[in-house]
């Protein structure tokens, strides 16, 4: 079992919770929900012992096993794909570890030999062999074979690494399995491959997600983080949402009852309290008056940036061309044989079920790579913004937010900087926050801000609602809709799809398919349906 008594966290004058006390109990599965910003990460890294709490503690027992899902590809690098599986279990791989160091040895003493013994022995009482058959079942349902069981893992691609690493989390069941927002960076099976999982898991799960429909599918409970607490909600995300806003109306009409009480009551007071013969009345109506004060409704951190492009400039009429791009990464080809001519107006979606296709395309349009062959030529009259995917190297230093801002722009005062930032929400102490504590959704806010500084006339965009909160997305969706000049984006947001996109270009490592009209015409058009097909 796992739960916290008051438990509250801090950085500096910034509370974030304070005084949770919760439990999260075996066979059910917890939302983590909130605000970006609101402190999930930050929850979840104070349950597994990653960081202390400023107050309060957690309860758990001494034998309670907890995994967690982990965030860095690189971390494992050194090491077999499948003993980066088993070490999801400390013990079994220490015992594990240990045993193939001393078989490795060029020669064994006497004393090694009792001790792998004594190893074997206790492999073999942890069902050592079992979990590592079942962790080789687990790679080959998730689409990694076994002649790849064996490699490091720096022989892997970015897609198996992050596989290997969500089947390392959920080895041997753990107690309680912690994931962050894991399904940003799995691909659609694999998503799927999950949500079984999660939906059948026996001990307790919690999961961090700003996706509804994920949601939905494998919690049992909503844990909120907002109003500087942690409250647990039985149901899913839908159920949540209404009954939260269904309490949250109540309050307020109970809070306009009181006022309307109060007013009478406070009307009563001020005729009758120079009154002899009803001041002893007035008086308990003054005590009543103090009861009635109405609740105060706690302010939510849920709040809306908002996000507005302008460009320094319209686009003249060469906007982008791209010739016959093709591109390997590690000999596998990603994409090929790519061309189009972006044109005036244009909101193309990239669209394709390899996400790795899609990223390189546009690394390659944002000038961050150059193709193996083929070109990409700018009209000189573009001005192009880049959100990348993975923003990691723009926030490694220890740099203010305001300052790192700055550095785009030199020549901008501190107000219009200031302004930048108190549009994405970072206002006061929080617009001089080191940038690099800034949580997933705070990064990207803090792009947005640059992009909009920048003032490009075409945007690329790479999965930007990836780390937002659903007030952060519906902003962004406003902001792209209104944006005039030229958009490339790739999203796994349908809204966005529908209502941004009017060209759809999808690529796979076969080839491309492009599309001149809206993402619903595409999917329902029978001619790109068998076009799409013959390049999947
Ligand atoms: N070491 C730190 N020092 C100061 N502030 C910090 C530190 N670590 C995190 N924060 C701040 O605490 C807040 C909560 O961060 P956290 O990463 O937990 O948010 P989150 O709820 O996971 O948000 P997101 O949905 O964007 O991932 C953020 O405002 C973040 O900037
Ligand atoms: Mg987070």
């Amino acid at each position: 079992m796992l739960a916290t008594s008051e438990l509250g966290m801090s950085f500096g004058k910034k509370r974030l919770f304070e005084d949770v006390s919760v439990e999260f109990s075996p066979g059910n599965c917890y939302g983590l929900i909130g605000a970006n910003g609101a402190g999930k990460s930050t929850l979840l890294k104070i349950l597994s012992g990653d960081i202390e709490s400023t107050e309060g503690r957690i309860i758990k027992d001494k034998k309670t096993t907890i995994s967690v899902l982990k965030q860095n590809q690189f971390e494992f690098d050194e090491y077999k794909v499948i003993d980066t599986i088993i070490m999801g279990n400390k013990a079994l791989y220490e015992c594990y570890a240990e045993r193939n160091r001393i078989y490795a040895l060029p020669e064994m003493s006497e004393d090694d030999g009792l001790k792998v013994a004594q190893y074997e022995a206790d492999y073999s009482e942890m069902d050592g062999y079992e979990k590592e058959a079942d962790a080789a079942s687990m790679l080959d349902e998730l689409g990694i074979d076994s002649s790849k069981h064996e490699l490091l893992m720096n022989q892997l691609d970015a897609s198996e690494k992050v596989r290997v690493l969500l089947a390392q989390a959920l080895f041997d069941s753990p107690d309680v399995l912690l994931l962050d927002e894991p399904t940003n960076q799995l691909d659609y099976k694999t998503t799927l491959w999950l949500e079984e999982k999660l939906t059948d898991y026996e001990n307790t799960v919690l999961v961090v997600s700003h996706d509804r429909h994920f949601l939905n599918k494998v919690c049992t409970h909503i844990a909120d983080v907002d109003f500087g607490k942690v409250k647990i909600y039985p149901g899913n995300y839908d159920f949540w949402k209404q009954s939260s806003e269904l309490a949250h109306r109540q309050q307020e009409e109970k809070n306009k009852k009181s006022e309307q009480k109060i007013k009478e009551l406070e009307e009563f007071v001020r005729r009758f309290s120079a009154n002899a013969s009803k001041s002893k009345q007035a008086t308990s109506r003054k005590k009543l008056i103090d009861k009635l004060t109405p609740e105060e409704l706690p302010e939510s951190v849920r709040r809306s940036p908002f996000i507005q492009f302008k460009p320094n400039r319209k686009c003249g009429t060469k906007i982008v061309t791209v010739n016959n791009v093709s591109h390997a990464i590690d000999g596998v080809p990603v994409l090929t044989d790519v061309s189009f001519t972006i044109n005036a107006g244009d909101k193309v979606a990239l669209t394709g079920m390899q996400s790795l296709s899609k990223t390189t395309l546009l690394q390659i349009l944002a000038e961050e790579i150059t193709p193996d062959s083929g070109s990409v030529e700018w009209g000189e009259t573009i001005t192009h913004t880049y959100f990348p995917k993975d923003n990691n190297t723009y926030f490694s230093s220890e740099t203010s937010l305001l300052d790192w801002l700055k550095k785009y722009d030199e020549t901008l005062d501190l107000q219009t900087l200031r302004g930048y930032l108190g549009r994405m929400l970072f206002s006061g102490d929080d617009a001089l926050k080191k940038v690099n504590v800034l949580s997933g959704g705070e990064r990207a806010r803090a792009m947005f801000a640059r992009m909009m500084l920048l003032e490009g006339n075409t945007l690329v965009f790479d999965e930007p609602t990836d780390h937002l909160d659903l007030e952060a997305i519906s902003s962004l969706n406003d902001g792209l809709n209104q944006f005039p000049e030229v958009l490339i984006f790739s999203t796994h947001d349908f809204e966005l799809l529908h209502t941004v996109a009017n060209r759809i270009i999808e690529v796979s490592p076969k080839g491309m398919v492009d599309y001149s009209g809206s993402f619903e015409d595409f999917v329902n058009h029978d001619v790109f349906k068998k076009k799409v097909a013959q390049i999947s």
